[in-house]
């Protein structure tokens, strides 16, 4: 019987564990589960609507660290969950993904020489003014298992020195939870809600800091929204610290009454939000994830950066970076609509791999 502590922290880590846990559910035998929230994202929107809509148990743990600056968020999150690793004795932690809480947790352990598994490990945007890429390369550096969603993360950790008996490639659990949902979440009457139905839409996310830290970066990119809201429908539920910057910066009134097709709406759960993209003709965003989930549903994606993690979506799905320049997205969009990328789905985003991951936890033991 292996213990397993998971580690969830912020909105994308909520769709990673969840198959993991319910993965172990299924094999009480060969698994003990214990689940730790450390609390960076504490929104209702951000994380409980998550909780119940994933079906994840209560947290064993919930550290309550909340916002801060990036040194102050990183050792509030080490100073928790030191005590609560001692008090479990786990035989592994598992962190995923690249937020402040992966790192954080990660470091603990590799100084209490507790086993750390990390999910979705290698990807690399070779862009170290991002938070993520620090998170990244770190944690894959103490990490004990390196568990990846792509060969091209493989090949990153091989060219680090990392040595091949230390990574497995599991591919991409939270398309596990894509899967899981997708039925579920016909169920969300958030098309109807917002007067979609039968019509063409586009979805909008924007929460990096790069894009929306910046006045200038973040009117441009209003800009090319409002144009493309000349096409179609666009929808674009806003993160809080991007509520916050268009407040700041004075934006929100002038882009209500400029683009009346362009619907700015609160942060949904992960149902409402599934089930509105997955419908949309074409998704914009600076997020990670929805880079996959688009690949794995096909639809074209525009991402508003100058570089991606995840670069299997541009190579073999429906994924283009197209930075943030107006004109340029435009165009894109242009693009995109009227040509749509071929659909390719990368190998093992099939819904299975939650049990490759324990899979790989028990032959590392
Ligand atoms: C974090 C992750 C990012 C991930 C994103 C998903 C890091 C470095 N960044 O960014 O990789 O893509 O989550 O959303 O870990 N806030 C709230 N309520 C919340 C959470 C945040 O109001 O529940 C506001 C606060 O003003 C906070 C700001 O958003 O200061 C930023 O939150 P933070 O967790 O620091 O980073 P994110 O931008 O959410």
């Amino acid at each position: 019987m292996l213990k397993i502590l998971s580690v969830v922290g912020a909105r994308p880590n909520f769709m990673k564990v969840a198959p993991i846990i319910e993965a172990m559910k299924q094999r009480p035998r060969e698994f003990q589960s214990r689940l730790v929230h450390t609390g960076q994202h504490y929104d209702a929107r951000m994380s409980d609507s998550f909780f119940r809509a994933l079906n994840l148990p209560e947290p064993d743990a919930h550290l309550g660290v909340g916002s801060g600056t990036h040194a102050q968020q990183t050792a509030a999150v080490m100073q928790k969950f030191e005590p609560v690793v001692l008090a479990e004795q786990p035989d592994w932690v598992l962190v995923v993904g690249d937020v402040n809480s992966t790192l954080a947790c990660a470091l603990v352990c590799a100084k209490l020489l507790v086993k750390v598994a990390h999910v979705e490990a290698g990807l690399r945007s070779r862009d170290r003014t991002m938070p993520e890429e620090i998170n990244r390369l770190l944690t894959d550096q103490i990490a004990d298992l390196l568990l990846t969603t792509s060969p091209d993360a493989d090949e990153n950790l091989l060219a680090e020195g990392i040595p091949p008996a230390r990574i497995r490639f599991v591919g991409n659990v939270m398309i596990d939870s894509l899967y899981a949902n997708l039925e579920r979440a016909k169920q969300s009457s958030v098309r109807e809600e917002l007067g979609l139905k039968g019509q063409d839409y586009a979805v909008v996310t924007l929460h990096r800091p790069s894009n929306v830290d910046d006045a200038p970066t973040l009117a441009g990119i209003l800009d090319a929204l409002a144009q493309i809201s000349d096409r179609l429908s666009v929808v674009f539920p806003v993160h809080p610290r991007t509520r916050g910057r268009l407040q700041e910066f004075g934006l929100l009134d002038e882009i209500e009454r400029r683009a009346p097709q362009l619907r700015l709406i609160e942060p949904l759960g992960y149902l409402d939000f599934l089930r509105l993209y997955s419908g949309a003709k074409l998704v914009l965003t600076d997020s990670g994830g929805l880079q996959e989930e688009t690949t794995a549903l096909d639809i074209p994606c525009l991402t508003l950066r100058e570089n991606t993690e995840r670069p299997i979506t541009v190579t073999m799905g429906t994924n283009r970076i197209v930075g943030t320049d107006a004109g340029r997205i435009v165009a894109a969009a242009r693009d995109a609509l009227d040509a749509p990328r071929p659909p390719g789905h990368p190998p093992f985003w099939d819904g299975q791999a939650a049990d490759r991951i324990l899979n790989a936890l028990l032959e590392a033991r």
